[in-house]
């Protein structure tokens, strides 16, 4: 499909698949799905969430996991501000600001220490949320996150909160083991978790430095692309409280992570 068939073709997506472009997507071979559109409900809980974290680590000032903890949560909450921000849900400008707090929070935590005055300023406007103050000098234009943000930060968003993440990999392991069917709200529960799987695979499909020849960047790219389209599958059936098809797609998720682990962690 050419580049124009398909921005006619995605419509009302039209906005995040000019990001995509824009963030290079439209380079390769131009199949790659284009940023899932997260709901505005959604959004405000996993920033909520991050700021809860945040929050934790802050206050925890000499535990050795604090800067990695503030970056991983900083990310996420970078990462459903644009969402939002690209799919028009919510003040533009105000996304952007609450994206860019984001990004210069997980500045403030790079490495292993903490500027803790920064760190606290930027937590305050993420804390804001949804009815942060937009500033002056935010731009509602795209930002490539995959440049904000190291790999190991974004995938450490799954990883167990002693780690530093939100504990999301344990989840998908625990319900993949389950027999029985899902309850209703085990999936409902699910969902957000989903939603942000999504949004990684978006950011960490052009993070591929560990593939270095020309298949092996084919291979992460169309890795990326299953996990993200996966995950959207997994939103859906948790909302339509399908459990044979949650089971079903949980498990090709989870391949799906573990095949591209096997090959490049
Ligand atoms: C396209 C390849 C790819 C896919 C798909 C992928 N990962 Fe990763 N993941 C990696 C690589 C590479 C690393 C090592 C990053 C590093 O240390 O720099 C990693 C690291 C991790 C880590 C350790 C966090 C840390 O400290 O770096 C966790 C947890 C993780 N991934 C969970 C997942 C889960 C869960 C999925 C699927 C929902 C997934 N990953 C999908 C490539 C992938």
């Amino acid at each position: 499909m050419t580049t124009h068939a398909r921005l006619l073709v995605a419509g009302a997506l039209a906005p995040a698949v000019v990001f995509w472009l824009l963030a290079g997507g439209g380079t390769s071979t131009g199949d790659s799905p284009s940023p899932p559109a997260v709901p505005q409900a959604a959004v405000a809980g996993v920033v909520k969430e991050a700021v809860k974290n945040i929050d934790a680590a802050l206050n925890k000032p000499a535990d050795k996991i604090t800067a990695k903890r503030i970056r991983a949560n900083a990310c996420i909450a970078a990462l459903a501000a644009q969402d939002a921000m690209l799919n028009k849900e919510g003040d533009a400008t105000r996304l952007a600001t609450v994206r860019d707090a984001a990004i210069k929070l997980a500045q403030a935590a790079a490495g292993k220490s903490v500027h803790d005055a920064e760190a606290r300023k930027q937590a305050a406007v993420l804390a804001s949320f949804p009815n942060t103050e937009p500033a002056p000098d935010a731009k509602a234009a795209p930002v490539d996150l995959k440049d904000k943000f190291a790999l190991a930060d974004v995938m450490r968003v799954f990883d167990k909160a002693n780690k530093g993440g939100q504990g999301i990999e344990v989840q998908l392991v625990i319900l993949q083991q389950q027999k029985r069917p899902y309850r209703p709200k085990q999936m409902a529960d699910f969902e957000v978790n989903a939603y942000k799987t999504a949004m990684i695979a978006d950011v960490s499909r052009g993070q591929d430095e560990k593939a270095t020849t020309k298949a092996d960047k084919e291979q992460w790219r169309q890795w990326s692309d299953e996990m993200q389209k996966l995950a959207v599958e997994l939103a859906q059936t948790a909302r339509a409280k399908d459990s044979k098809h949650f089971k079903a797609t949980i498990k090709k998720l989870s391949d799906n992570c573990a095949a591209c682990h096997e090959r490049f962690k």
